[in-house]
């Protein structure tokens, strides 16, 4: 049976390269929806009625967008995990760029971002230890703007990028492909690959630095991460700082005017 209020459909089911996926005509949240799923499953909705960003943002996910959670095993030491919000934006990133957009980029710590506007998100839950729920979002042919004119100007999508748009489900496949990809480089226990891959993919930006606890701010350049996730900014007098992600409150690029 359906656990989501808002359904009232039994999704349709396939398995899919070590995957099981559940896909629904509308849901709440495809996260929500995948907290109690097991490891390997995904669910992807055409439309999400109440769709969730980071830091309690809504998330606009009307028709002809990918709305997508996908279940990875997280088990053992919770350190070896540590980099997966990161390795979710490093996956998606690189689907997004090898459909012919080498300049999209990575806002830390997971924005998908064409120039200044916002083409995709990503929201990870930990409804448990032994699992991560990794919730991907992304602007193929829909419009958020016309639901938020707030948005207006603020995202951008795969239909305006591209001279022809991708199928969503083709998008999905190589999403969870590489979500495979680099949940078994962490699996590994060796995040050297992807640490060296995030850092060229972040470029060296000026940044501002909101410090969590009211502890103040720190601008510089974001020289990338270190090993264990955190972010290497360098202030303008020399001074290199190693900032773990709940030291950050928010990152804000400064971009030239
Ligand atoms: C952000 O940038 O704030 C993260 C956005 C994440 C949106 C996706 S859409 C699929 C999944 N289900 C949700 O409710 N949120 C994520």
């Amino acid at each position: 049976m359906p656990t989501d209020p808002a359904i009232a459909e039994e999704p349709d089911i396939r398995a899919i390269d070590g995957w099981t996926l559940r896909e629904f005509a509308e849901v709440t949240s495809t996260n929500s929806l995948a907290a109690h799923l097991p490891p390997w499953t995904a669910v992807r909705a055409t439309v999400q009625t109440a769709g969730r960003g980071r830091t309690g943002r809504r998330w606009i996910s009307d028709e002809n967008g990918l709305w997508l959670s996908a279940v990875l095993p997280t088990p053992g030491d919770p350190a070896r995990w540590s980099l997966l919000p990161l390795a979710a934006g490093w996956a998606a990133l690189s689907v997004i760029r090898a459909l012919g957009l080498p300049d999209a980029r990575l806002c830390w710590p997971n924005d998908i971002l064409v120039g200044r506007r916002k083409l995709g998100g990503i929201l990870v839950d930990r409804f448990s230890a032994d699992a991560a729920v990794i919730g991907i979002g992304l602007n193929v042919a829909n419009r958020p703007d016309l639901v938020d004119p707030a948005l207006n100007g603020k995202t951008a999508r795969l239909a305006d990028l591209l001279p022809d748009t991708p199928a969503v489900i083709s998008l999905l496949l190589r999403l969870l492909a590489a979500l495979t990809r680099e949940h078994d480089r962490l699996e590994s226990g060796d995040a050297s690959g992807l640490c060296r891959d995030l850092n060229h993919a972040w470029l060296h930006r000026h940044v501002h630095v909101t410090l969590a606890g009211g502890s103040g701010a720190i601008s510089g350049h974001l020289e990338g991460i270190d090993p264990a996730g955190a972010l290497l900014l360098r202030e303008a007098a020399g001074g290199l700082h190693a900032l773990p992600a709940h030291r950050v409150d928010l990152l804000r690029e400064v971009l030239p005017t």
